[in-house]
Order: structure tokens, then C-alpha cells, then sequence
């Protein structure tokens, strides 16, 4: 098939490399020219584990072509994927302007009738409005081509973008369209061994409310085990033989069960704030989520509170070293990563910090600027060098077996606050580091 494919991010990209890798001719085209020039150079924009190989294989094959130009995307092949950022304010209100705008010059350009496929997560009732607007647009030219819309949300995530988009657990299909239906099939089915039960056809409305769901649920999860930590921390429990311990059971499962330093990335605290926001304006306030994301937002300030303990309060001018900044390892995404939260209280008490992140560097130096209180390290030991404690933000598997020896005797005040519960507490006080980690009914000395 020829797809054609608006916005090269961590998803259209990962998205345009997978479908041409199955022999697709994909055009993928972003609104951002340098980022364009840079793909068609073979410079990636972005941090993604495997992705740069497909991207190379698909542009050596002619498979996967890149263009800033709207207009022959518009005009490229039978399918056409709106993949475009759709951020939210911090009310929830969804900015649909950039999905509207591949709509529009859809509708504008396209010379023939085609299936136009909303991949972006947004709010319920969104593909009935680029229906609109891309019948506006055709109408407005006295253009008759038929266009049918579909919704198909996508679940990848970050850091294993290529696996989840060979390989994912099932496929949404939002359409009543019959033509959208057989193309989105039989575009899917060799990517699941199970179609009939991994392709899951409804209808627009459904699909969208899937996606929100979808991030709804997890982010529960994780807020809920956050909470749980903290009653393990007073109780003297450790939260991860409470975790091993609910996670055998089926009916619960093993994923996003782990307590840590909040969520973060571009989605969940996005798409939870959007599915409030919708469904108060429907008068259907959603309390577990206003809750979930209270405990959240507590959540990100949790390895803060345990170094001002530590600290007796007196964080100024300490030197803290971090490892890890993006929000989750094997990406280089900042957005809503929770280190920025511990970065600007550790700024605002007067502390000194010195990170190293394989990859997010760049994309937090952009965010927090040059500044005389962060050096930005270029290995996990320089981190290290005149800290007085270790925090881990990020469970990079650099960060995975760490020398403690090594980090004892070079920390001024051996401590690690172990922000995803990596490193074993008892290997680490054995080594003569005092940690802290989430719930681990150790770090709270009352
Ligand atoms: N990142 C994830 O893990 C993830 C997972 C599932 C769903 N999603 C959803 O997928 C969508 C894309 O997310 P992302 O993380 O890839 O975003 P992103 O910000 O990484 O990429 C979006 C790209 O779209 C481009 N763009 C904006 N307007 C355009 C236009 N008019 N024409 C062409 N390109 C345009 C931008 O320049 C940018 O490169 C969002 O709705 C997001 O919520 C993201």
C-alpha cells in the first residue's frame, strides 16, 4: 500500500519506519523542515531505541521517503495517518490545531477519494470535527472526492516504539466506513497472530475513548502503588514484595505496578488531564482520576521530601548528583519528566545538581537553560565526582549495577536516594551508603 503519514515524532516516525520496513511506500512528511532535512540526511530527531536503522533501511530501500510538503502528502497513497502532537493545557484543554491543519490541507490538495486516519490521541469527538473540516475544505474547492474517516489509536511506548509497532497486543479500528475497515485490516492483520481478536473494530467514539482509558487505567496503577508505598514506608513493609506479592495474582497482572518518583512523559499526565477536563464539561466529574493525579503530583516531590530528611533541611549548597532525566529509560523525552519537578525544588533550596542521562541531555538543557547551580556530566562517574549524594531518577541499565564501592568512598556523605527502587538496600547500606528508595520500609526513621 502507499500511506502517507503527517508528523515525524516519536510515533509517526516509529510508525512510517515499521510500515515501510512491511513493504509499504510511505511518505512521512512534518510540518518542522529541519527536522525533514535532517531525516532525509539520516540524521535522527529523536532517541529511539532501533529506530535509526529502520529509518536507514527504509530510505536505502526507496521504501520511506520524507518531505515538508504538504501538499504531495496529501496527494501520496491510499491511506492517509494524522500523527501530530496534541498537547494539553494545564485545564486538559486539548490544542487540536495541529490535527485540524492536516485536515484542512488534506482536503485542500487531495485529487482522488481517500481513507483519512485521526492516529493522534485526541478527545472523543474529534474525527467527527475533521470530517468537517475536511469536507469545508473539498467543498470549498467544489471538489467531490469521498473521504472517510477513521480513529486508530495508537498504544507504543517510548523507549520500545519499534517492538510495540511490529508487535502490538491488539489494533483499534475506529470506522463504520466498509473501505476504511477492509484497508486498515488488511493493513494490520500481518502485524497480529490473532486478527480476530487482536483487530478490534468500533466505532469513532469508542476508539477515542479507548486510548483515554487506556492511559487513564495506568496511570491509576501507578499512583495507586505510589500511595501504597507510602503506607509500606510507615508500616515498616517494602513496597516490592508487595508488588511481586499482587502481581502473580491474574487477575491483577505484573505491569505498571512500580512505585516510584511519579509518571511522567507526553502522555499520561496529558491525556488524564484531557479525560477530566472532557468529562467535566459533561458534568461528569471523574474523582479517582482527580485523585490519581493529586497523588501524582505528591508523588514528584517524594525524593525531595526524603533528602530534606536526610538533610535535616539544610540542602543549600549541597551537591547532589543525579543519574537520569528522562522521564522513562531508553528515550530522550523530557516532557513532564519528573526530574524536572526534583531539579527546580533542589534549585530552590540552594543545591548544586550534576547530572548525567544517556540521552535526554540535550532536550533538558533546552528546557532548563545554562545555569551556574547544574554541570551537565558526560558519564554517571563524573556525576559522581565532589557530590555529596546520589539520587537515580531514570533506571537507565547503565545505572543498573553500579560500583558501590566506587560511589562510597568518591560521595562526600555516602547516601542514595533510589527514585525507582533498582538497587537492593541491603547490598547498598553494606557497602556503607545509607538509601533511600520508595517505599521500602526503611527510609523513614521515626
Ligand atoms: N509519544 C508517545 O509515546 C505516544 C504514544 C501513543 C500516542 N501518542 C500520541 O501520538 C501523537 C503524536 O505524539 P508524538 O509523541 O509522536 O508527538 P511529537 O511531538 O514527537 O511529534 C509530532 C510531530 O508532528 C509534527 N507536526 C505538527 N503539525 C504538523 C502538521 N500540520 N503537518 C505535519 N507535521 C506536523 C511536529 O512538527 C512533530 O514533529 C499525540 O497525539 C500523542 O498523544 C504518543
Amino acid at each position: 500500500m502507499k500511506l502517507a503519514i503527517f508528523g515525524a515524532g516519536y510515533v509517526g516516525l516509529s510508525f512510517a519506519a515499521c510500515m515501510a520496513e512491511a513493504g509499504h511506500e510511505v511518505l512521512c512528511a512534518d510540518a518542522d523542515a529541519a527536522r525533514i532535512e535532517g531525516l532525509q540526511q539520516g540524521r535522527m530527531p529523536l532517541h529511539e531505541p532501533g529506530l535509526e536503522a529502520l529509518v536507514a533501511a527504509g530510505l536505502s530501500a526507496g521504501k520511506l521517503r520524507f518531505t515538508a510538503d504538504e501538499r504531495a502528502a496529501s496527494l501520496h497513497g491510499d491511506v492517509l495517518f494524522i500523527v501530530v502532537n496534541t498537547p494539553a493545557d494545564a485545564q486538559g484543554d486539548v490544542d487540536l490545531r495541529h490535527v485540524m491543519a492536516v485536515a484542512r490541507s488534506i482536503g485542500q490538495h487531495r485529487d482522488r477519494d481517500a481513507v483519512v486516519v485521526c492516529k493522534s490521541t485526541a478527545p472523543v469527538g474529534t474525527a467527527e470535527q475533521v470530517e468537517a473540516v475536511l469536507r469545508a475544505a473539498l467543498s470549498q474547492r467544489g471538489a467531490a472526492h469521498r473521504v472517510a474517516v477513521a480513529v486508530n489509536p495508537e498504544f507504543l511506548r517510548e523507549g520500545s516504539a519499534v517492538r510495540d509497532c511490529r508487535q502490538p497486543d491488539r489494533v483499534v479500528i475506529g470506522a463504520t466506513d466498509p473501505a476504511a475497515i477492509d484497508l486498515l485490516t488488511r493493513l494490520y492483520e500481518p502485524f497480529v497472530r490473532d486478527p480476530a481478536k487482536q483487530l478490534l473494530v468500533m466505532d469513532w467514539r469508542s476508539a477515542e475513548l479507548t486510548k483515554y482509558a487506556a492511559n487513564a487505567m495506568l496511570a491509576t496503577r501507578i499512583s495507586f502503588m505510589n500511595e501504597m508505598a507510602r503506607v509500606a514506608e510507615h508500616a515498616g513493609a517494602d513496597i516490592e514484595m508487595v508488588r511481586r506479592g499482587i502481581g502473580s495474582d491474574r487477575r491483577i497482572g505484573p505491569d505498571f505496578l512500580q512505585a516510584g518518583a511519579g509518571y511522567g512523559g507526553s502522555c499520561l499526565a496529558k491525556d488524564v488531564r484531557a479525560l477530566r477536563h472532557a468529562a467535566d464539561r459533561e458534568g461528569q466529574p471523574l474523582r479517582l482520576l482527580a485523585a490519581v493525579e493529586a497523588a501524582n503530583h505528591e508523588q514528584k516531590g517524594r525524593l525531595f521530601e526524603l533528602m530534606t530528611h536526610h538533610f535535616e533541611g539544610r540542602i543549600a549548597n549541597k551537591t547532589i548528583a543525579l543519574w537520569g532525566l528522562a522521564f522513562k529509560p531508553d528515550t530522550d523525552d523530557m516532557r513532564d519528566a519528573p526530574s524536572l519537578v526534583l531539579l527546580e525544588r533542589l534549585w530552590a533550596a540552594g543545591a548544586h545538581v550534576q547530572v548525567h542521562d544517556p540521552a535526554a541531555m540535550p532536550n533538558a538543557r533546552a528546557i532548563v537553560g545554562e545555569r551556574g547551580d547544574v554541570r551537565w556530566c558526560d558519564t554517571p562517574e563524573d556525576a559522581l565526582q565532589g557530590a555529596d549524594v546520589l539520587a537515580l531518577v531514570t533506571e537507565w541499565p547503565v545505572f543498573r549495577r553500579p560500583d558501590l564501592a566506587r560511589i562510597a568512598s568518591t560521595l562526600k556523605a555516602p547516601a542514595i536516594f533510589d527514585g525507582r527502587n533498582l538497587y537492593d538496600a541491603a547490598e547498598v547500606e553494606a557497602a556503607g551508603i545509607a538509601y533511600y528508595g520508595i517505599g521500602r520500609g526503611r527510609s523513614v526513621r521515626r
